[in-house]
């Protein structure tokens, strides 16, 4: 197991860095910078929490979609990663990355077969919340010759997929079990935030109803980093999947679950017109920051000028509010903004740059960009 203490050294040995300098301003805009001191004690504070409550961290990919972080993130001790979808899975699998588990149904008969292909070279564990998406895996678990381990996904609360009863779970993981080439691996859910305990109660439900058909449940897994910190709704949860935590991101600032000091990732961009005093023009829009609000007032919040707001966005503009301080930043100044939600802004990108500090460290292609099918 990798060194808890690991140096910057260490963490950028997991990465194949391309020389772009050796600072911030030798940089062109705009573009993800990563704090790997940042992003390296996010992941060892979180493994450490699951290895004192005795609980198995399994890691969302779909934050950082880099093969390397993945890594370090299994020789920190995490027993497995979570993928979204199978583009995520190949490429963590070209990269040497095994058990899996895919948390979305796979549908059709062409993504059948890449799961079986996946599975026949790697550890893979899927869902399913209906007969239909059963019926499927088990076509590619027997193209594949390997068992296909399946965990029954419970909508708990998100309204989104999952089987909407305990009695629903239990009558899906009963068929899971009957049908050859397919192993019932247990429960998944992703609860809504401040939800967790209706979830615990609909698993724990679910759960003894699985036991009274005398089937066993190896696993219950659920996840989600708003709520990772507390403690009191997780009994009956062997695992939690956690994705944002790595980076964290201007919403859990919002929420209290981290500071902006946690925050690993900021888009680097730079002022290109300084139109009003109270106005800053940057390069960063929703193309590099994407539109997303999470209910918030703005895009995304600036370090350098106090975390003024990105108050508007068009494709390649951010409309930076520096009214507080109009004479702080001039055409040509860098400025480094916390996005509202990271993870979709890893997704935007061919490439980020890993930093320590101030120090550039290299860049890296972001191996599952733009894999969402
Ligand atoms: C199924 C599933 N599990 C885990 C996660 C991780 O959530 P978070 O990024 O809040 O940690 C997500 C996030 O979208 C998810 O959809």
């Amino acid at each position: 197991m990798l060194d808890k203490n690991s140096s910057t050294q260490n963490i950028s040995g997991y990465f194949q860095l391309e020389p772009v300098g050796s600072k911030l301003a030798d940089l062109e805009t705009p573009v993800p910078v990563i704090d790997v001191r940042i992003a390296h004690r996010n992941l060892v504070r979180w493994q450490e929490h699951c290895d004192k409550q005795g609980l198995k961290n399994r890691p969302h990919i779909k934050t950082h979609k880099l093969a390397g972080f993945a890594k370090l993130q299994l020789a920190l001790g995490a027993h497995g990663v979570t993928v979204q979808k199978l583009g995520e899975a190949e490429a963590m699998a070209a990269h040497g990355v095994s058990d899996m588990l895919l948390t979305f149904n796979v549908v059709g008969e062409s993504k059948l077969r890449r799961l079986a292909a996946l599975n026949s070279r790697a550890d893979m564990k899927v869902v399913a919340d209906s007969e239909m998406v059963v019926r499927g895996l088990q076509k590619a678990a027997q193209a594949s010759g390997k068992a296909l381990s399946v965990f029954v996904e419970c909508d708990t609360g998100m309204g989104r997929n999952g089987v909407q009863s305990p009695a629903a779970a239990t009558s899906l993981a009963n068929l899971i079990a009957q049908t050859d080439g397919l192993h019932f691996d247990g429960l998944m859910t992703y609860p809504k935030v401040g939800l967790r305990r209706e979830a615990q109660a609909f698993l724990a439900k679910a759960k003894r109803a699985i036991f009274a058909e005398g089937l066993d449940v190896p696993v219950v897994t659920s996840g989600g980093t708003p709520d990772m910190w507390k403690d009191d709704d997780l009994e009956g949860i062997d695992e939690y999947r956690v994705g944002t935590y790595i980076y964290n991101d201007r919403s859990l600032v919002e929420r209290g679950v981290c500071g902006f000091e946690d925050c690993a990732l900021t888009v680097l961009s730079t002022v290109v017109s300084r139109p009003i005093p109270n106005r800053a023009m940057i390069d960063a829009g929703s193309k590099a920051l994407t539109s997303d609000l999470l209910g918030l007032t703005g895009y995304g919040v600036a370090r350098e000028s106090n975390f003024s707001r990105v108050y508007d966005v068009s494709e390649e503009h951010g409309f930076l509010d520096v009214s507080a301080m109009p004479n702080a930043l001039q055409v040509g100044n860098q400025v480094r903004i916390v996005p509202n939600h990271v993870c979709p802004v890893s997704n935007l990108f061919d490439k980020v740059v890993l930093i320590d500090g101030e120090r550039v460290l290299g860049a890296v292609r972001v191996d599952a960009r733009g894999a969402v099918t």
